[in-house]
């Protein structure tokens, strides 16, 4: 069997403590792997004026799968308000690391699956026709384009004469003409042929792969045309090579509307980068949101698998941590699934599935009550009991090398 190096980067807060705890499940699934530490977040910010500094990317480079906590971000000012003296003043501007790698290794696919767990008291409800109280189990797979549109940080305030210009070239500038530089921002969403091919593809096989009947593209195409328009387009193109799976198209807006009405009506739901941040997590939002909600940046090369939390530095210090690990070691079952090791992503997915059903161990977000110190005496599961009951709900048997 071979053994897989894999790049663990716990970054800061919560992410120290729950990326550990993903890896005594992977170890305890019988995953034979070497986890060699990379470099992220606060510190490195603080004290080399990079939060991702070269050694970490060149790990990454080489070992081309990482597993990522969570890292810590502040708005540029203060962020270079608390870099050490001896950097202050000499340009350093922060970046987010992990906005950062998904540039740099153009992790352009990430993937949000949002699956609701039998019995678990954040499951979404919603009152049926005849009064009573139904649980819809949700079963959606978020496809977000990761690199590009809205997001890709082309955007001025005051813009220079050159893009003014080029803008007054599109007849529906003509109501911002005359609006002076510093009062005029934008910010430009770009979406490439290829990049919205290749999410597409990826998308139609992942729904045929796992026996989803539906790819929903979500955006806004008939206003925003060109963007939105050619997701479209590439979709309707891709979908004639898939028969066997229907695609349908929402707009966002009304996307999120139908979220609470009919969720378990949709499976892969396909979204260019804003709209599928968004998505992701209204549909996180009905399967237990922070707690439970994982997801992957995947690239041709390299790919790394975060839970959708940030470093949460109010319970970092908390001793012993009562933070949710199952959003981490849902993504380090993402991270099998890559691998192609599906029988133990699968015993993963399932032994969480037994200890949320079984109701017996909650960590504090669970039993729907503030976190704090406090929450242990309320009856709350440690983090580390939480990995221990899933642990313990594994299957005894050894699985072998290379799933099904
Ligand atoms: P957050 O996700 O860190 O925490 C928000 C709240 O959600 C927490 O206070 C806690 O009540 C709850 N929560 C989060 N994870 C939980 C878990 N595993 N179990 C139980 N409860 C959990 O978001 P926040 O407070 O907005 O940001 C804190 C820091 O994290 C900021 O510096 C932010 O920039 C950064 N951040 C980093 C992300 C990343 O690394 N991918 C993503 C989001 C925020
Ligand atoms: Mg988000």
């Amino acid at each position: 069997m071979t053994v897989r190096t894999i790049v663990a980067m716990p970054g800061d807060g919560i992410g120290r403590i729950v990326l550990p705890e993903a890896m005594r499940v992977l170890e305890a699934t019988g995953f034979d792997s070497e986890y060699v530490h990379g470099d992220i977040g606060w510190e490195f910010w603080c004290n080399e004026g990079n939060a991702l500094p070269q050694r970490t990317i060149d790990l990454l480079a080489e070992h081309k799968t990482g597993l990522f906590g969570a890292i810590t971000s502040k708005p540029k000012d203060r962020a270079a308000a608390e870099l050490s003296p001896g950097l202050q003043g000499k340009g350093y501007v922060y970046y987010s690391p992990i906005v950062g790698l998904r540039q740099l290794f153009d992790l352009d696919i990430s993937i949000r699956p949002c699956r609701s767990f039998q019995g678990n008291p954040l499951n979404f409800v919603r009152k049926g026709a005849s009064g009573g109280i139904e649980e819809p189990m949700v079963d959606v797979v978020v496809f977000r384009q990761n690199t590009e549109g809205l997001y890709v940080g082309v955007e001025w305030t005051d813009p220079p004469d050159e893009v003014r210009k080029a803008f007054e070239t599109h007849p529906k500038f003509e109501p911002f003409k005359d609006v002076p530089g510093p009062d005029l921002a934008i910010s430009t969403r770009i979406f490439t042929r290829p990049a919205c091919r290749r999410i597409v593809e990826e998308a139609f096989e992942y729904a045929r792969r796992y026996g989803y009947r539906s790819v929903t593209i979500c955006e806004k195409p008939n206003v925003i045309r060109e963007t939105s328009g050619m997701l479209e387009q590439e979709a309707s193109e891709v979908a004639g090579q898939y028969p066997d799976i229907e695609r349908w198209s929402t707009n966002i807006d009304a996307q999120t509307m139908w979220l609470t009405k009919n969720p378990e009506d949709y499976g892969v739901v396909l979204s260019g980068n804003m709209f599928g941040d968004i998505i992701s997590d209204a549909f996180a939002g009905l399967v237990g949101g922070l707690g439970f909600a994982a997801s992957s940046n995947v690239g041709r090369e390299v790919a790394i698998f975060e839970p959708t939390h940030g470093s949460a530095p109010k319970y970092a210090e908390l001793e012993p941590s009562i933070v949710n690990p199952i959003a981490m070691i849902l993504a380090s079952a993402m991270m099998l699934d890559h691998l192609g090791e599906t029988e133990r992503a699968d015993s993963i997915r399932s032994a969480v599935g037994k200890v949320v059903a079984d109701g017996e161990i909650r960590t504090y977000d669970m039993m729907k009550i503030p976190g704090g110190p406090g929450v242990i005496e309320k009856g709350a599961a440690t983090t580390r009991q939480m990995t221990d009951a899933i642990i313990e709900a594994l299957p005894s048997a050894p699985i072998a090398a290379g799933g099904r």
